[in-house]
């Protein structure tokens, strides 16, 4: 896998390492707060940079407080979704998925409900919202639950113009290096609450905030060190600037291959993917991306539990990803090209 960031986004970067350096602030300065507004523009959101998205999902399972309660989880994501849950004390309550869109299913999140249950934690799988997730949300709502969205493939997806991390109480992005948005490492929370990102500040930083370059200390019983430093800061905004040729880019590419494949993903109205992955159903392909997870990768299988999880199964068996990563040689080609190329 190749990582672009193309001139002018170099040029940008070290514009902004320039002013890191004059600022002589090099964690939790004005170029934090500068990113975090930024991406909560993007994402009609309030937020608050972190150092991971596993640390984002942990920091949210604090502030709801799991600590001996149940958690579900899907088992189809990777173990940092269900290891959060774990880390903040919660018994992980593994879900099945759905086969149409790999997410969690509303049926059987509803079947593992017990008065035990303080959260749910949906994945994006993929890069497309959740199809079923107004009928989550509703329900977590109704029964007092708390939603948070693992939005960790999730960057650039909205439904009908909403973003990944607005349906919940908050969601956590990771800006890991193999992200659409990777600033190597880092991750953000966001929250349509503005009091829970007000609690996230003082929390990643031992209960601290720096208001106007002083140092205020809050009582805290909780809080850590979840900073992100000023120079991954400065990164994150050159390439949230780059984000949209990306997203871009990836699209156009999933154009071409929605000619390509029969046997994909499809998305109801009004979705629109970011396309982390893009991932078909028992195709032969002559380069692919492998797949967002196997079977050995499911949380229970690490916690070496056996359970009846029909679709989980069956999707890691049946499907893989055709190259979608930004930059991908033969993007350039012509859909009949990428055709011959990919399935002979
Ligand atoms: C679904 C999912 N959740 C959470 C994470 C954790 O993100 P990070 O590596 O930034 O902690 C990842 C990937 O790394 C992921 O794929």
């Amino acid at each position: 896998m190749i990582l672009p960031f193309e001139k002018q986004y170099k040029e940008r970067y070290y514009q902004l390492l320039d002013e890191v350096f004059e600022s002589n602030f090099w964690s939790d300065g004005k170029m934090t707060r500068a990113f975090e507004e930024k991406f909560g523009e993007f994402t009609d959101l309030h937020a608050c940079a972190v150092t991971s998205g596993g640390a984002g999902l942990l920091s949210i399972l604090e502030y709801v407080d799991v600590r001996g309660r149940e958690v579900i989880v899907p088992a189809n994501t990777f173990w940092a979704t269900a290891q959060a849950a774990k880390k903040a004390g919660a018994k992980v309550v593994y879900a099945d998925c759905n086969r149409d869109d790999l997410c969690m299913s509303y049926a059987d999140m509803v079947s593992k409900v017990t008065p035990d249950t303080k959260a749910v934690i949906l994945v994006h799988i993929g890069g497309h919202i959740a199809f079923e997730i107004d009928k989550i949300a509703a329900y977590c709502k109704t029964h007092k639950i708390a939603l948070i969205e693992d939005c960790a493939h999730a960057h650039g997806a909205e439904w009908n113009g909403k973003m990944a991390g607005s349906y919940g109480l908050a969601g956590s992005y990771s800006f890991y290096a193999t992200k659409t948005m990777p600033l190597g490492e880092g991750g953000m929370v966001v929250s349509q609450d503005k009091e829970l990102i007000a609690w996230m500040k003082k929390f990643r930083n031992y209960g601290k905030e720096v208001i106007n370059g002083n140092v205020v200390t809050y009582p805290m019983k909780q809080g850590f060190n979840y900073r992100i430093s000023e120079f991954t800061a400065a990164l994150g905004i050159a390439q949230l600037e780059h984000l949209s040729v990306i997203l871009e880019w990836k699209r156009n590419l999933a154009q071409k291959f929605d000619q390509i494949f029969d046997n994909r993903v499809r998305f109801p109205k009004g979705m629109k993917s970011g396309y982390y992955k893009y991932i078909v159903f028992d195709e032969n392909l002559s380069e692919e991306t492998g797949k967002v997870f196997n079977y050995t990768d499911f949380g229970n299988e690490i916690e070496g539990i056996k359970l009846d999880l029909p679709n989980s199964y069956w999707v890691a068996e049946h499907h893989k990803c055709a190259p979608i990563y930004y930059g991908w040689d033969k993007a350039g080609l012509s859909t009949e090209e990428i055709k011959k190329y990919l399935k002979g």
